[in-house]
């Protein structure tokens, strides 16, 4: 007789965590793969146009600070984030009204683990969150994975209602807001001063936290920006703002900023430890070169008038390529137009057929955390030059006639 009995029946292994089972890939993530092939003109994916990234400024900020100082860009460092870098991002907010130090930010792996660090940090299961609806997907996966209860607040074409947000804070007791006041992905829509004011105020006297994510503010074609809302009275010690680097430099860097009140910050630290130590010391320490040689200004100056361009060339083609009837909104800035097809036609449904003509968009209705909308559609604007827009538009039309409305 043998010791051990060995045997050919095998035990499952135990199942995912829930929060694992009940969180899908996004479908904005699958749009993106049906929409890979070279030939199709996507409207669908929040890409920045890559011939516009400085690649030779880029490559100049790596050679410096791996010949200037290879053991330190190669070598671990800090969970707060390189100092130069830190000091760059505090003074841009400085210069715009508000007032940061550099020992006030924490550098993220793209502002998508900033979103990640603050659920980590705030929520316990149960927790509830309110979102804008619609709202940008990743950060709805991200209140899904830490078992949040989202509630959506409404929004009209000015972004986010003031009044409503009052009413269902009072409700629901929610821990978080979490709030993209300019260029909104996926509405393209801006808050005003005078919303912001009032979310600041809301806040304040229903005691919770502010999630402000703003990686679109920087990419304006037009008119003044409002102050952020951390700025205002009552956010100063309750906003965590969200910075980004991936749409005024590029997103292959993987860079983003968290600026939050000390005790907020640190657990955001405590949090990244475990995550992942730190950011790419190299990446961090190319970015803060790149700032300290190069004109951001002048190199987002280029990036926001080729933007403007095909902004206009998609509003300006829109009213032959939408059925009749259709909506949309003009956003002075960012990446988005949020348009709605008219009553019975639904995006979801559509899309296969207009992907058959080499085009795509991103159906509306996976953006919302309440009743979705099925006419509605987002479509970026800044991944294609305006010809390539004006012709992606032909065929939409071509693709949109002769669908009937559904029902
Ligand atoms: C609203 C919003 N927040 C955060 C992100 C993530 O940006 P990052 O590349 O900085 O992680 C995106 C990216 O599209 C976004 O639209």
């Amino acid at each position: 007789m043998p010791d051990v009995i060995l045997s050919e029946a095998r035990t499952p292994a135990p199942a995912l965590a829930a929060r694992a089972a009940r969180t899908g890939s996004s479908p904005v993530r699958d749009i993106l793969a049906l929409t890979a092939r070279p030939e199709v003109i996507s409207f669908a994916g929040g890409l920045p146009a890559p011939e516009l990234f400085d690649a030779a400024g880029m490559a100049d900020a790596f050679r410096h600070v791996l010949a200037e100082a290879p053991r330190r860009v190669l070598q671990y460092s800090t969970t707060e984030g390189d100092p130069a870098l830190r000091a760059a991002v505090a003074a841009r907010y400085s210069a715009r009204g508000l007032p940061t130090e550099a020992d006030d930010l924490l550098v993220t792996t793209g502002s998508q683990q900033g979103l990640s660090l603050l659920a980590t940090a705030l929520l316990e299961p149960g927790d509830v969150v309110l979102v804008e609806d619609p709202c940008y997907l990743a950060a709805l996966q991200i209140f899904s994975l830490a078992g949040a209860r989202v509630v959506p607040v409404p929004t009209d074409d000015g972004g986010l209602d003031p009044a409503a947000l009052d009413e269902i804070a009072a409700r629901e007791r929610p821990k978080l807001l979490y709030v993209i006041p300019t260029f909104q992905n996926p509405t393209g829509r801006t808050l005003s001063a005078e919303r912001r004011a009032a979310v600041a105020e809301v806040a304040a006297r229903r005691g919770l936290w502010i999630a402000e994510d703003d990686p679109y503010g920087e990419l304006r074609f037009e008119g003044e920006p409002a102050p952020w809302v951390a700025a205002f009275p009552g956010a100063e010690d309750r906003t965590a703002l969200l910075g980004s680097f991936s749409k005024v430099m590029a997103p292959g860097l993987r860079l983003g900023t968290v600026r939050a009140p000390a005790a907020l910050r640190r657990a955001c630290a405590i949090a990244k430890q475990a995550a992942d130590l730190h950011t790419s010391t190299i990446d961090q320490a190319a970015a803060a070169r790149y700032l300290a040689v190069t004109d951001l200004d002048g190199h987002l100056a280029r990036v926001r008038d080729a933007y403007r361009a095909r902004r206009d060339a998609l509003i300006d083609g829109l009213p032959a390529a939408l059925p009749e009837g259709s909506r949309w909104n003009r956003p002075a800035g960012g990446m988005f137009v949020w348009a709605t097809l008219p009553p019975g036609y639904d995006a979801a449904a559509l899309l296969p057929e207009v992907v058959k003509h080499d085009v795509a968009y991103v159906p509306g209705a996976p953006f919302f955390a309440g009743a979705p909308d099925p006419t509605a559609a987002r479509l970026s604007f800044v991944t294609h030059a305006p010809e390539e827009i004006r012709e992606g538009l032909g065929r939409l039309r071509k693709a949109l006639e002769g669908t009937r409305r559904e029902g």
